[in-house]
């Protein structure tokens, strides 16, 4: 078998591995195999711009050498698909091909595709096996923690399952036909590890940041074991989010806002990016970190080609309203996970509506 990186993630649901490295998509069939027993079919849930390659053919012939027949069903491309309506289709689909309780579901794709799968894995018949084979740079983070998800028409995520799966097969060399875009985007949730974790992990990210937005696939690599070895840790402690894996939400109460009213305009990364910068100007302004943060997470982010502000047309105040709407607010108070430091954050149960619209309009002062 191919060398690579593994790593392990304790879960309620099962422990898993996560497997990094290359030429894994001809492996999925006996890696899964090797870790789901008695599997009778499987069902591989495709995103749609991954048929201009041949990964989904790959992926196919190794599950049916594997004996397992496996039925392919194609996604269309976008956040639209994590839907009620994309779920129902899925659904049918599984039933017409026969998948019954040893079933196997497999998302090859990005984010979308694994919280789409995923959702309809933990939920057929009271749950089915899943697997992830991520295609995307953020989906590193997403394939990770067992958390799936579709959308409803009010919000993000509003309907979902805790589903870990059974294992994580990442492929770089997938990597290499993502939109330059959409590499920058996974950047984002690696540079929140990094201020949420690991103080070493960000200043390597400094150093190696052209290379990352190069796509060199070598320090692809070792950033995505760095990154998911974060991402593992925390979700090992607190996998239902009673602690640590709130830091993760960094940058999120911004980004789901954004996301919630700008639909479609911004990738999730791009988003967070935003998210990231505007709680830090909260943290510097209620003086729980000092400018020095501040100046290391824009230059970063800059090199990352990823956006720090919001534009200059978007209504403050709508934000904030989504942001009450948020399913992470409680009782509508404007919850935030602040930097104190590079490497460290802390969970900040109120800020005053003021002081996040001011950092929302900091745009002219920190340009
Ligand atoms: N479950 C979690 O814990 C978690 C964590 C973070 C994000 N998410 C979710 O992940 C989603 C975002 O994921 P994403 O950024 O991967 O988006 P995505 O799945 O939409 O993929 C981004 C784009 O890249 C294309 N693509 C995918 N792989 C490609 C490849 N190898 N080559 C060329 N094109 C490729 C897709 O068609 C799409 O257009 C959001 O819905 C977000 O909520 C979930
Ligand atoms: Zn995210």
């Amino acid at each position: 078998m191919s060398a690579h990186h593994t790593l392990y993630v304790q879960s309620t649901g099962g422990d898993y591995e996560v497997h990094i490295g290359r030429q894994l998509l001809a492996e999925v069939g006996k890696r899964v195999q090797a870790v789901c027993k008695d599997v009778t079919s499987a069902l591989l849930v495709v995103d749609e711009s991954l048929l201009a390659f041949s990964y989904a053919d790959t992926v196919e012939a190794s599950l049916k050498a594997g004996g397992m027949p496996t039925v392919r069903t194609v996604v269309a491309r976008g956040e639209a698909s994590k839907s009620l309506a994309t779920a129902d289709t899925l659904y049918t689909r599984c039933v017409e091909a026969g998948l019954d309780r040893k079933s196997v579901v497999l998302a090859l794709g990005g984010g979308v595709v694994g919280d789409l799968a995923g959702f309809v894995a933990a939920t057929y018949m009271r749950g089915v096996r899943f697997v992830q084979i991520p295609t995307t740079l953020l989906a590193h983070d997403a394939s990770i923690g067992g958390k799936v998800a579709i959308n409803l028409p009010q919000g993000k995520n509003l309907v979902g399952a805790f589903h870990p799966p059974c294992i994580v097969l990442y492929d770089v060399e997938t990597l290499r036909t993502l939109p330059a875009r959409e590499r920058s985007s996974g950047l984002a949730e690696a540079i929140k590890h990094g201020v949420i974790w690991s103080e070493s992990f960000f200043s390597w990210l400094e150093e190696h940041m052209d290379s990352l937005v190069d796509g060199d696939l070598d320090a692809t690599e070792e950033m995505l074991f760095t990154s998911c070895a974060i991402k593992a840790e925390i979700v090992s402690k607190d996998e239902t989010e009673q602690g640590v894996r709130a830091f993760l939400n960094f940058g999120h109460t911004v980004a789901h806002a954004i996301e919630a009213l700008a639909y479609g305009q911004f990738a999730h990364g791009e988003a967070v990016a935003i998210g990231m910068m505007t709680e830090c100007l909260i943290s510097v302004s209620l003086g729980r970190c000092d400018e020095t943060v501040l100046h290391r997470l824009r230059t970063l982010l800059k090199a990352a080609h990823l956006p720090q502000h919001i534009p200059p047309s978007f209504d403050v105040d709508a934000l904030i309203a989504a942001m009450r709407r948020d399913k992470k607010a409680t009782r509508q108070q404007l919850a935030f996970v602040l930097p104190t430091r590079i490497g460290n954050v802390e969970l900040y149960p109120d800020v005053e509506e003021t002081r996040v619209a001011t950092a929302l309009r900091a745009r002219r002062l920190t340009q």
